[in-house]
């Protein structure tokens, strides 16, 4: 082992410190034989009979999911209403499960609102049970094969097919397009405002939304410019709802939180900020907002142990589990409704990374094992072997290559076996970046026990975003999902 010192220690988590553990891999447990199972099925026996490479979904993880996040909202003291973002995974078979417990959908353009609709029609939640979040920039545009901008499409399903849908609104443009459309369809329409608050937190760049300069909601400087071209509207549209989502897996549950002090200055956080929005409001425009939306962003913990080294890895290792974040949202509402007198608001939160991420795994076949020449092992954090999958990080597991995203990668067929080498480990496209895992950035490489051509390996956590993010790069097909609540 003295021979690789520069790795960092969270290279080297024991499969048995997290296997079966709530927030670091509840669907796999250990056999009675000693083998790996992931839901209802054994691992090396089910890629016998299926072969690799493939994802694995375990749909009852779906379900535990779905009702952990509410009952821990049980002490939110106003009405609670969880959406999920169907982004993160548009498989029908999850987005049942995950309806079937009492969520709405929040979707990003025409294409997913369609999508809704059908999956909720014929549902008991049909119609006003059925609900909706309309988010996402270019709403005022009609994408292709449509005729009808998503404004229109939504506000037509709200006042002529009475369905409970809202549209955030996410800059003045889009507010003045959907006046004009209001004033076309007639009015009464409920819709909402997202705002930019000017809040960087601890994620990657690329899933920040809420920083001054990014390009999704209205920055609150200009939140008066929207109120005022709404109350123009003469009645046909009310503010119902205030929204803002500042990003994607925060790790830091006070960039949400915040504090709210007496002055504007120490108004700080994300629902700070929202809650002084809905007051102001409330003061200086007579607008009443009933609803406000948080967003998503709840953090999932795809390393396995607290990172040595939380400058490079923390926003793979959040701050607070489930529990803690709706504790902590549900007291930040309570502490400022009651210092300032006010009825609580109908909360929303529209997660959908932690809902999914880690219901679904990546089953891949080892087809090769080779050494790196010596003078490179440096070069790679001291490992001196590539490993060789039949699957591709950037058609399979894409953030891998897009975000230098950790996933935990474990080998199946070694179970039980030490830790004992530093693998890089990559894919099949024609690409230097096809990798999972490697030392060149901050993805790798892995300790796995000794590994050889034919081994199976596992890439965890892949639920959320990399089915939807799958691409048939190299004319490779899509992978598979096979289904492992049944044996
Ligand atoms: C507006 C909005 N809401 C919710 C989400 C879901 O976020 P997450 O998957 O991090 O919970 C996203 C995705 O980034 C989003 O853009």
């Amino acid at each position: 082992m003295t021979e690789y010192p520069s790795l960092d220690p969270v290279c080297r988590v024991e499969p048995s410190s997290y296997i079966s553990r709530r927030d670091l891999n509840e669907p796999c447990s250990l056999t009675s034989g000693g083998t790996l199972a992931f839901g209802k099925v054994d691992l090396l026996s089910f890629v016998h009979e299926h072969g690799t490479r493939c994802y694995i979904v375990d749909l009852k993880q779906v379900t535990r999911n779905a009702k952990r996040l509410t009952e821990s909202f049980k002490g939110y003291p106003g009405k609670f209403r969880p959406f999920y973002a169907v982004k993160a995974n548009s498989n029908e078979s999850i987005v049942s499960r995950i309806v079937e417990e009492g969520y709405g959908i929040e979707v990003t353009n025409i294409h997913e609102l369609l999508f809704a609709v059908k999956t909720l029609k014929g549902t008991r939640r049909e119609k006003t049970e059925v609900s909706i979040i309309c988010n996402g920039v270019s709403k005022n545009h009609a994408q292709r094969p449509y005729k009808e901008t998503l404004i229109e499409t939504a506000f037509n399903l709200q006042s002529k097919k009475g369905y409970d849908i809202i549209v955030n609104l996410s800059s003045v443009e889009e507010v003045r397009f959907a006046n004009r459309i209001a004033g076309k369809i007639g009015g009464d329409l409920r819709v909402g405002l997202r705002i930019n608050p000017g809040i960087t937190p601890k994620t990657s760049e690329d899933l920040a939304t809420g920083a001054g300069y990014s390009r999704f909601g209205i920055p609150i400087e200009h939140l008066e410019n929207a109120v005022e071209e709404i109350k123009d509207s003469k009645g046909l549209m009310k503010v119902a709802q205030l929204h803002c989502h500042i990003g994607s897996q925060i790790a830091n549950v006070n960039a949400i939180c915040g504090t709210y002090g007496n002055s504007k200055a120490s108004i700080r956080g994300e629902i700070p900020i929202l809650c002084s929005k809905v007051i102001e409001l409330e003061e200086r425009f007579g607008v009443h907002v009933d609803q406000v939306n948080i967003g998503g962003g709840i953090a999932v913990k795809y390393v396995k142990t607290k990172p040595a080294n939380m400058e490079e890895y923390g926003e793979f290792w959040p701050n607070y589990d489930v529990e803690e974040y709706a504790s902590k949202v549900s007291n930040t509402f309570r502490t400022i409704h009651d210092k300032e007198g006010l009825e609580y608001p109908e909360l929303c939160i529209e997660p959908g990374r932690w809902l999914t991420a880690n219901t679904t795994a990546l089953l891949l076949a080892v087809t090769d094992v080779f050494d790196v020449q010596d003078k490179y092992r440096e070069s790679l954090k001291g490992s001196g072997k590539w490993i060789i999958t039949d699957g591709s990080a950037m058609t399979d597991a894409h953030d891998a290559v897009l975000l230098q995203q950790w996933f935990e990668i474990v080998n199946v067929s070694k179970i039980g076996r030490p830790l004992e080498v530093p693998y890089n480990i990559g894919g099949i496209a024609c690409d230097s970046g096809d990798v999972f895992a490697w030392g060149r950035d901050r993805t790798g490489p892995r300790m796995l026990p000794k590994t050889d051509k034919r081994d199976i390996l596992m890439v965890l956590d892949v639920g959320a975003y990399q089915q939807a993010l799958a691409s048939n790069y190299n004319m490779l097909p899509t992978a598979p999902a096979f289904n492992a609540s049944e044996p």
